[in-house]
């Protein structure tokens, strides 16, 4: 069998109507990263980060998955432990669609992390810098997302899952982020195929052998039925 890693960014989740982060218009473009998206920043204002990330939460549960989750919803089922889906997105797009198991380097919007404890439970709709945490009881609720100076998750799986692939597939994302803008590099020396699925090349430097130019929806769905059908 062939093995996959897929690693998704949130060009998956456009045309579900999430916005991006660096294209035109994106989220980096109208708020700070460094105020909403460090320690640091939530250090200096917890009320900012949390109604950051609260809008984040209400716009991800009014989003339906779109054709390129389903896809690969219906290419993790045909192939089982085979594909491993990761993604760098916060949102729960990939599970609505029905994929299982889906590794979320960069955290859940829909969980909710003590900063004290470690304490990780389901995110309530709106979150305040006094919630306490369940467990411990002291008020350091912040969202179970990874922020930038923060280690991502799940890393030792991503790269032995990297490390056996066959084939690896970065589907849109820009690939400005480490450690995920890296996994290609550690795919091909490890002798995977590596594919890019995106609106526009990420890379001049040949590190993908296959590039496939078009909207998530369109371009994904064509090539898992490539696979598949
Ligand atoms: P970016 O906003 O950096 O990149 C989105 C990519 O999706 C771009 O390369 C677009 O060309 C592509 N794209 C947009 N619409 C598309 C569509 N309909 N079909 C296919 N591709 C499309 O988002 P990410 O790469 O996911 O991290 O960003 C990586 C990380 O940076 C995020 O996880 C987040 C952010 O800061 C944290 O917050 C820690």
């Amino acid at each position: 069998m062939t093995r996959y890693v897929i690693l998704t960014g949130a060009g998956v989740s456009a045309e579900s109507g999430l916005g991006t982060f660096r294209d035109e218009g994106g989220l980096w473009s109208q708020y700070d990263l460094a105020e909403v998206a460090t320690p640091e920043g939530f250090a200096k204002n917890p009320g900012l980060v949390l109604g950051f990330y609260n809008a984040r939460r209400a716009n991800a549960r009014s989003a339906v998955p779109n054709a390129a989750h389903g896809a690969l919803a219906r290419l993790g089922a045909a192939l089982g432990p085979d594909l491993t889906l990761v993604t760098q997105n916060i949102d729960a797009l990939h599970e609505a669609a029905g994929s299982r198991g889906v590794v979320h380097m960069h955290g859940e919007i829909e969980r909710a992390l003590c900063a004290s404890c470690g304490q990780t439970w389901r995110a309530p709709d709106e979150m305040a810098p006094t919630d306490p945490c369940p467990h411990c009881n002291r008020p350091s609720t912040r969202p179970d997302i990874v922020w930038f100076g923060e280690m991502p998750y799940h890393m030792d799986r991503i790269y032995s899952a990297l490390q056996a692939a066959d084939v690896f597939v970065s589907i849109g994302t820009s690939g400005e982020v480490y450690p995920a803008a890296g996994f290609v590099e550690f795919a091909r020396s490890a002798g995977a195929k590596t594919v890019e699925v995106n609106l526009e090349p990420t890379r001049r430097d040949g590190v993908f052998d296959d590039v496939i130019i078009g909207p998530a929806t369109q371009a994904v769905a064509d090539w898992v039925a490539g696979i598949l059908d």
